[in-house]
């Protein structure tokens, strides 16, 4: 049985075990409908007590939402604070200053850790090294480094000063890296020598020189370079220092700078359906409250907890659940920075183990392939280590096949863990479906209900609802405090890309589709339905491949790129390609194949490379000149075309690219 057919019969339900509903912040089902209810029944008041509570105010709010300018809606507008604050002054002359913040599990094995007294002296000491680099509020930072301590204190200084950052993940190639420093109009720069992944030391600092030198980054200043291994980079004088000489000399003390509620706190980029990605703009008030909010609701986190999600900063999971959530609770987190299969795939239980963790956040892709190492090498199964201390599990970035779920609530979680299967996007800056571990029965591949006060709903192209059991496109329909704002410089692509003029224009689609069961009005949801892929959780536009592809002028013609199911990744990039040269076969097929494969690591980073590489004459095409897709898809699944090829201008050109290398 295939995951999509499995799912559609799923119908095993668990419900939370009686030790999760007890002395949980939402404690059974009547907990979570009585907030629903708050929140239908008076909205603004809901979240302003829920604001109140949860984060410290340097200038208290009077405004809660502002739906003036629908869709730029506003939040707690009036309202001052600073997120570094919320992360770490606040826990200052409270027991929690002196227990850790932050356990670092290095590539090689070596632990160390923080307590989050010794993380403020590290962020107000990189925040003064900051301000001596001439950095203001308002100016943006880029962040490329490592899953690392220095990742997150260069984060949180950024916040600290009122500096906007835009974490770029450490797999982009040298062009993303350009792109975004000119799209953000960044000042800085903070980057690593190396990474250290897998044993291996991989460049960083020489990708921003390389990106750097492509041109046009012209508000750049400095660039900050901390050494994580010893071996030298090349340096820029007066453009490039290493963190020891940025920080030399530099107090530990430094006031947080009071920011309005509405300030960036980040860009983030993300892939949408044309071929450049969006600077997604989170606002600092609303993010934060839901950093924690969600890290209190979802994740039920208590003092005794060790949280760890294994997302990298570079992407927003690594934002809300490393950076900022788990601070902004007061919780210890791990931090990894190595790969889960090496030295061997049984890394991540046996940090459960070593470290004692007891909620755990990791993505589908890597329980998949935890799961098919432990099939092929007992030595490397979760049973060979003792996991008793978890006692939550999640799952994020990609539907959970049911087969997946089982296994990880079996053998990780003891049949004792609830999962907490969140969806939520970089749009949405935290959870917004998920279930609560003590109250909400679960449904393996579901992510059932919104969070109190996330009116989702599932409509059709007018925005009408459409009832339970059948499918349709995922939207949210009034605003919440960890939306978006805006996509950075660009608010009329905000506007088209979320806002539907046909749904009204106030209504945000999520660009998910989705189906709620019958029964419980459980979520489910069933893939995008805009051209963008989710391979192992990562977001990757097809129009972005296309042009990557195509920007080859020495040797591509045209490209069509579309998903195909893929077992371990989720979906796998399929590339249709034609050449300005006549068609290749054999051997030199599969040879122009890996060319373009390092082409596009090399325009957009490794994670975008296409799986699936087919040559054609010609790509199918309407006789308007469109290019049909769906039969592509169909193609890359190895299916057998049932559409109607009629309006094809070249029916024989199927075979060629049914063709595998
Ligand atoms: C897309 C957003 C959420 C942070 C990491 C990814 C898919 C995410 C789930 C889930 C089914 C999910 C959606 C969404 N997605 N979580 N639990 N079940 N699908 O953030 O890179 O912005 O990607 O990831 O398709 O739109 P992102």
């Amino acid at each position: 049985m295939s995951a999509i057919e499995s799912v559609l019969v799923e119908n095993r339900v668990f419900p939370p075990p009686a030790a999760a509903v007890q002395g949980a912040r939402i404690s059974g089902m009547e907990a979570y409908n009585a907030l629903c209810d708050e929140a239908g029944k008076d909205f603004n008041g809901f979240w302003a007590r829920l604001a109140r509570e949860n984060v410290v105010w340097n200038k208290p709010f009077t405004r809660t939402l502002d739906e003036s300018n629908a869709p730029f809606y506003k939040w707690f507008d009036d309202g001052e604070l600073n997120a570094s604050a919320n992360c770490l002054d606040k826990h200052i002359g409270t027991p929690t200053e002196n227990k850790t913040a932050i356990i670092f599990e290095a590539d090689d094995g070596a632990v160390t850790s923080i307590t989050y007294k010794e993380l403020l002296a590290r962020v107000g000491q990189f925040a003064n090294a900051l301000k001596a680099q001439g950095i203001q509020k308002g100016d943006r930072v880029i962040i490329y480094m490592p899953m690392t301590v220095e990742g997150v204190i260069a984060m949180q200084a950024c916040a600290r000063i009122g500096a906007t950052h835009s974490v770029v993940f450490g797999g982009f190639s040298a062009k993303a890296l350009n792109e975004r420093i000119i799209d953000a109009g960044a000042v800085a720069v903070i980057t690593a020598n190396f990474q250290m992944r897998g044993g291996k030391e991989l460049p960083l600092k020489a990708i921003v020189d390389d990106g750097i030198a492509m041109g046009g980054c012209t508000t750049l200043r400095s660039v900050l370079v901390f050494m994580r291994t010893p071996t030298a980079c090349a340096m820029v004088a007066g453009r490039d220092k290493t963190f020891d000489e940025a920080l030399q000399g530099q107090s530990s003390d430094c006031a947080p700078v009071p920011v309005g509620a509405e300030h960036p706190l980040f860009i983030l980029y993300t892939s949408g359906s044309t071929g450049k990605p969006k600077g997604v703009q989170h606002a600092t008030g609303g993010y934060l409250l839901w950093a924690k909010l969600t890290m209190d609701w979802t994740f039920d986190i208590k003092p005794a907890d060790v949280f760890w999600c294994t997302a990298d900063i570079g992407w927003i999971t690594g934002h809300t659940y490393v950076a900022y959530g788990p601070l902004a609770a007061g919780a210890t987190q791990l931090i990894f920075e190595g790969v889960p299969t090496w030295p061997h795939a049984g890394r991540f239980w046996q940090m459960i183990e070593k470290h004692q963790v007891t909620v755990f956040y990791t993505a589908p892709t890597a329980i998949r392939s935890l799961i098919k190492a432990a099939e092929t090498d007992e030595k490397v199964h979760p049973k060979n280590w003792n996991l008793s201390s978890l006692r939550i599990l999640g799952s994020v970035g990609e539907p959970i096949n049911p087969e997946a779920w089982m296994w990880y609530h079996r053998n990780v979680g003891g049949e004792r863990c609830p999962i907490v299967d969140t969806f939520w996007q970089t749009e949405t800056g935290g959870h917004v479906i998920t279930p609560l571990p003590g109250a909400t029965p679960l449904v393996p591949g579901s992510c059932t209900l919104p969070l109190p006060g996330i009116m989702a709903a599932i409509v059709d192209e007018t925005g009408k609802d459409i009832p339970n059991g059948s499918g349709g496109m995922l939207v949210i329909k009034r605003p919440w405090p960890s939306m978006i704002r805006t996509i950075w410089g660009d608010p009329e692509r905000f506007k088209k890309s979320y806002f539907p003029e046909e749904m009204g224009g106030t209504i945000y689609l999520a660009g998910d589709g989705a189906v709620r069961s019958e029964d419980r009005g459980y979520f489910r949801i069933t893939g995008r339905i805009d051209d963008v892929l989710n391979v192992s959780g990562h977001r990757l536009g097809t129009m972005e491949i296309e042009s990557a592809l195509v920007s080859k002028t020495d040797l591509v013609a045209e490209a069509a790129v579309v998903g195909r199911p893929d077992d371990l990744t989720g979906e796998a990039v399929c590339a249709f390609v034609v050449l300005k040269r006549s068609r290749p076969t054999g051997e030199e097929a599969k040879q122009i194949a890996n060319e373009l494969r390092n082409w596009v690591a090399k325009e957009i980073g490794p994670i975008a490379k296409p799986k699936d590489i087919r040559f054609g004459d010609n790509l199918p095409k309407t006789r308007s000149g469109k290019i049909m897709r769906r039969l592509l898809r169909s193609i890359a699944k190895g299916e057998a075309i049932t559409q109607d090829t009629s309006t094809l201008e070249n029916p024989a050109i199927l075979e060629q690219l049914a063709e595998k290398l």
